[in-house]
C-alpha cells in the first residue's frame, strides 16, 4: 500500500520523507490556496522528496486541461496531472493516456465514475471518502464497491482513498486492498502513535535504569 501526504505544505513533505514510508503527494487548488506560496515551485519542491506529486489543472475544458497536463507533466517526471472527472476530463484523461502523462482522476463520488475513469486511462482514482461521510453515509463502502468492481475486471488503474479524516479510515482502506491512501499531515502524524507503545517503553526505560544503578 502506498501513502501520500494530502498537503501543499513543502516542509510538511520534507519530514513526513524522512520517515521513510512516504510514496507521494496529491495538492489540489484549495491546499494550494491555504500556503499562499507559487504552484509551480511547490510542486517542483516536493519532486525532490517524492516520486508522485499530484498538480491539479484549473482548466474546465479540454482544451486547457490538455495545455495544462502537458505544461505540468513538462516541469518534472515525478508530477501526475490531477484532472477532475468531469466528461471534459475524461478527454483529457484519454489524451494524457496516449502521450504517456501519468493521472490522477479526482473529485470520484460513484463507482460508475471510477470505471469511466479508469477505461479513459487514469492511472489512478480518488474516491473522497470523508466528503461522503459528512452527508452521513459511509464513504468506505465506496471503496469495497470499486475494489469488487475492480476484482470483477482487473482494471490496472490505483484506487487511491482521498479524504480521510482518521487513522481508522487509513487501516480500512488496507483491509479492502485500496492501492493508495493520501493522508493529511494532522492524520498521518497520529499514525505511528499508540498508548501501550508509550507505556511499555516508559516502563523499559524505568527497568534500564535499574540495571544501570546495579553496576
Ligand atoms: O486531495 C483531496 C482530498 O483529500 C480532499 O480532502 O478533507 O478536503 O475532503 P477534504
Amino acid at each position: 500500500m502506498k501513502l501520500f501526504l494530502d498537503t501543499a505544505n513543502v516542509e510538511q513533505v520534507a519530514e513526513i520523507a524522512q520517515w521513510g514510508v512516504l510514496d507521494g503527494v496529491t495538492t489540489n487548488p484549495s491546499l494550494v490556496a491555504k500556503e499562499g506560496k507559487d504552484f509551480k515551485e511547490t510542486v517542483l519542491a516536493m519532486c525532490t522528496h517524492v516520486p508522485n506529486v499530484s498538480a491539479q489543472v484549473t482548466a474546465t475544458d479540454f482544451d486547457g486541461m490538455k495545455a495544462q497536463a502537458d505544461e505540468y507533466s513538462g516541469w518534472h517526471k515525478h508530477v501526475v496531472v490531477k484532472v477532475p472527472m468531469t466528461v471534459e476530463g475524461l478527454k483529457t484523461l484519454s489524451y494524457c493516456k496516449k502521450k504517456g502523462i501519468r493521472t490522477n482522476t479526482t473529485l470520484v463520488f460513484s463507482v460508475n465514475q471510477a470505471i469511466l475513469a479508469a477505461k479513459a486511462g487514469a492511472t489512478i482514482i480518488s474516491p473522497f471518502i470523508g466528503r461522503i461521510d459528512d452527508l452521513g453515509q459511509d464513504g468506505m463502502d465506496l471503496i469495497a464497491e470499486i475494489m469488487q468492481a475492480w476484482n470483477n475486471y482487473n482494471f490496472d488503474t490505483e484506487v487511491l482513498v482521498a479524504s480521510t479524516r482518521h487513522p481508522r479510515h487509513i487501516a480500512d482502506a488496507a483491509q479492502l486492498g485500496a492501492h493508495i491512501c493520501t493522508i493529511p499531515y494532522s492524520v498521518f502524524t497520529k499514525l505511528p502513535m499508540h498508548i501501550l507503545t508509550d507505556k511499555g517503553l516508559d516502563q523499559f526505560q524505568k527497568d534500564w535504569e535499574l540495571v544501570r544503578k546495579k553496576k
